[in-house]
């Protein structure tokens, strides 16, 4: 959430707008506004907003611009906008936000500002310099009045039965959409952009237990596509993340010695693997084959007693060879992961 403060002199239809756009919201928040009039009609209607105004006397802003510097840190506030703001703004205060300060201005800059050009007098000389349009302006202040950096600025036409009134309800109503647009500009301008959780992280965070799992250098990486928060993911990309971020598996299984799918086998796996196939099912296949082999010789000798031997002998290894490969292939593969092999 980034606070941002109004400074307003008068009505306070910006001011008002502004907290209406964000602070339902939970990105930005007009948490304070000031003022340099005592009556002015934007304080009622910022407390009925809730939103805590204070009314600096002029000699203050001009006289003790750290009184207002301080009120700003208290608050945290990020960004200030000026909407209808008419009183001097210190150099201290400009600089302290240099970039941050926006100000709204009822024409198309830099026509009809500086020195004067304000509220209704803007309205009144555009018409007077038959003008066919106008609009509002959106800009940084700088220590020269209307001259800074332009943000956004919008047109109206006008028209020629506009007058001072009507031309400043159209400027008023484009001013409702600029401001806010300027405000996000500039917070998004300052905010680094976010960089996404971990999945480690998250799960840590989620189940409210420290992440332990030490980040492993970004050349020790394996790539693994097994995983949808492998190397896709967007903050692999990210500058300020490139060696932090560690997919879940990649540092689990280093963590652990687990094996997964992507790893190349150890070699003893293989030899034992190898092993354990002939002992366990080749041995005892051929064991059952050659006493297969002896019942038909044995019958054929008339040794009806030695073929039935074979037989029953054959019915056994063909037992072991079966139970023995049933065996191996469920058991070999646990036994290997918690490490036995
Ligand atoms: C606006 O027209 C703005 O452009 C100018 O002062 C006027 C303030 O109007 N700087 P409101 O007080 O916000 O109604």
């Amino acid at each position: 959430m980034t606070n941002i403060a109004v400074f307003a002199s008068g009505n306070g239809s910006n001011a008002v707008n502004l907290v209406k756009t964000f602070n339902s919201g939970n990105r930005i928040h007009v948490a304070l506004c000031l003022t340099d009039r005592e009556n002015a009609p934007v304080i009622e209607k910022m407390n009925e907003l809730g939103v805590e105004t204070i009314y600096f006397p002029r000699n203050v802003w001009k006289e003790d611009p750290q009184a207002i510097l301080d009120t700003l840190r208290q608050r945290d506030i990020k960004v200030i906008a000026l909407a209808g703001f008419l009183c001097f703004l210190s150099e201290d205060i400009v600089n302290a936000y240099e970039g941050r300060i926006l100000n709204i201005h009822p024409s198309l800059l830099p026509a009809f500002g500086g020195k004067g050009m304000h509220g209704a007098n803007v309205h009144k000389a555009v018409i007077e310099a038959g003008e066919t349009k106008s609009g509002a302006t959106v800009h940084v202040v700088t220590n020269e009045i209307d001259a800074g950096p332009i943000v956004v600025q919008r047109e109206v036409a006008v028209l020629p039965d506009d007058t001072p009134e009507s031309l400043e309800a159209k400027v008023h109503e484009v001013e409702y959409l600029i401001f806010p647009e300027a405000v996000m500009k500039t917070v998004a301008s300052m905010t680094p952009p976010a960089v996404p959780k971990s999945v480690d992280d998250a799960w840590a965070e989620a189940l409210g237990v420290p992440n332990n799992v030490p980040p492993v250098p970004q050349k020790d990486r394996q790539p693994d596509n097994s995983t949808t928060d492998g190397p896709h993911n967007p903050t692999d990309s990210h500058p300020l993340n490139a060696t932090a971020y560690q997919p879940y598996k990649t540092a689990s299984r280093q963590a652990n010695t687990a094996a997964t799918t992507t790893e190349p086998m150890p070699p003893t796996f293989l030899v034992w693997s190898v092993i354990m196939t002939i002992l366990c099912c080749t041995i005892p296949g051929i064991v059952a084959i050659i006493y297969s082999a002896k019942v038909s010789s044995r019958f054929y000798e008339g040794d009806m007693e030695g073929a039935r031997r074979a037989s029953r002998n054959a019915e056994i290894w063909i037992i072991i060879s079966f139970v023995l490969g049933v065996i191996t292939n469920t058991l070999y593969i646990p036994l290997s992961i918690a490490g036995l092999f």
